[in-house]
């Protein structure tokens, strides 16, 4: 699986394998036609008793694990994110039916770990959702669960993400049935966009206009991204990766956040970036509107093809329409070739940003 097949950079042709790596962390799992999900990891009813959800994760793991607290809570269950190496010094109760999901790619993060064996010596059970087969975090923890996405060799996570998140929104049906023990009434369409997503991610790659947006946009100030719900994850998501292998100032906020202060920043020097994911999209278009008050360009990326979405911005990424719990996969897709395309630019060493470790095994 080394090489680069013909791509300039590891993080290129990763961005390109993500319809098959979703394929993979979806086969075998999903019944679409039932509404129901199932692993070989473990069988069904395994977390009937659970009340609650810590996810843990950090960098782009924790973004993750945002993105699936947002979905938990959406059903009703309680669930809340962390980033690991803060949940450690300050760790919430836990109770023997809190359920601690470490989010790790490389199941080998210090801070993670930390926060896993803590959580397992207060007593808690724990979850590893990781991609790699028998690591540290799959010994540490009670139960795993893979994201199969396949290798990744570039430093800045981008298959994996579209694969956590994946997995976990599976994840996050199984346990709500087990939970209530019926299935959710919205899953089987859910799980209908679920089957589809490879193909949507598909058409986001064949189609994405990203390599003009961050030409038209070269040479800003700072670059801000925006959304709320699952798409304020993807906002931070977003912004991540921008500055990780740019170098450039980037900056993710939740939509509702800008007017309390984030606003002050924003100038026609300032693009914004709003995630629209079809839940919502009323109060982000909001804000999209104060930004564009203030002088800044707008970049949506929205399945909308017309109407007051598309007719406000100054650019429009464009995503397949899809179930708005998923529709944050395909819009970091759009994000992660905007700071791919503005990084290679710059002449960024792309695969292996300055300061920056695939893995992080120091706390
Ligand atoms: C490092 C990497 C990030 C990654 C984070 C968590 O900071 O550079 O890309 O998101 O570690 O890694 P993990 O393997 O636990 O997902």
């Amino acid at each position: 699986t080394a090489g680069k097949s013909g791509y300039d950079h590891y993080m290129h042709k990763e961005i390109h394998e993500q319809p098959e790596a979703l394929r993979r962390t979806t086969q075998g799992r999903v019944n679409a036609l039932a509404g129901s999900v199932d692993f070989e990891e473990f069988e069904p009813g395994r977390f009937a008793d659970v009340t609650q959800l810590h996810l843990v994760g950090m960098g782009t793991s924790y973004h993750a694990a945002m993105y699936a607290a947002s979905l938990f809570a959406t059903r009703g269950v309680p669930a809340y994110a962390f980033m690991a190496g803060e949940y450690s010094l300050s760790q919430p109760p836990v109770t023997e039916s809190t359920l601690v999901v470490a989010v790790s790619q490389s199941g080998e993060t210090a801070d993670t770990l930390d926060a896993v064996r803590r959580a397992r010596s207060a007593g808690a059970r724990t979850l590893a959702v990781t991609n790699v087969v028998a690591s540290s975090i799959t010994r540490e923890c009670d139960d795993s669960l893979l994201i199969r996405a396949g290798p990744e060799i570039g430093v800045a996570a981008t298959k994996t993400f579209s694969s956590q998140v994946t997995a976990l929104l599976l994840l996050c049906e199984r346990i709500t049935a087990d939970i209530t023990g019926t299935a959710s009434a919205e899953s089987r369409e859910l799980l209908e966009s679920v089957a589809r997503l490879p193909g949507d991610v598909q058409a986001v790659l064949d189609t994405s206009t990203a390599a003009d947006v961050a030409e038209a946009y070269a040479g800003s100030e700072a670059y801000f991204f925006i959304g709320r719900g699952v798409a304020h994850p993807v906002a931070l998501e977003g912004a991540l990766k921008f500055k990780e292998i740019s170098y450039e100032h980037a900056e993710g906020f939740a939509a509702s956040e800008l007017k309390h202060g984030p606003l002050a920043l924003v100038t026609e020097r300032t693009p914004v970036f709003a995630v629209f994911t079809g839940r919502d999209d009323e109060m982000t278009l909001n804000n999209v509107k104060e930004v564009q008050a203030r002088g800044a360009p707008v970049v949506a990326v929205t399945s909308h093809t017309d109407g007051d979405v598309v007719d406000v911005a100054d650019a429009v990424l464009a995503i397949p329409p899809t179930h708005p719990d998923l529709a944050g996969v395909p819009a970091n897709v759009q994000l992660q070739l905007v700071a791919y395309h503005a990084a290679n630019r710059l002449g960024r060493p792309i695969d292996k940003p300055r300061n920056l470790a695939k893995c992080v095994t120091v706390e």
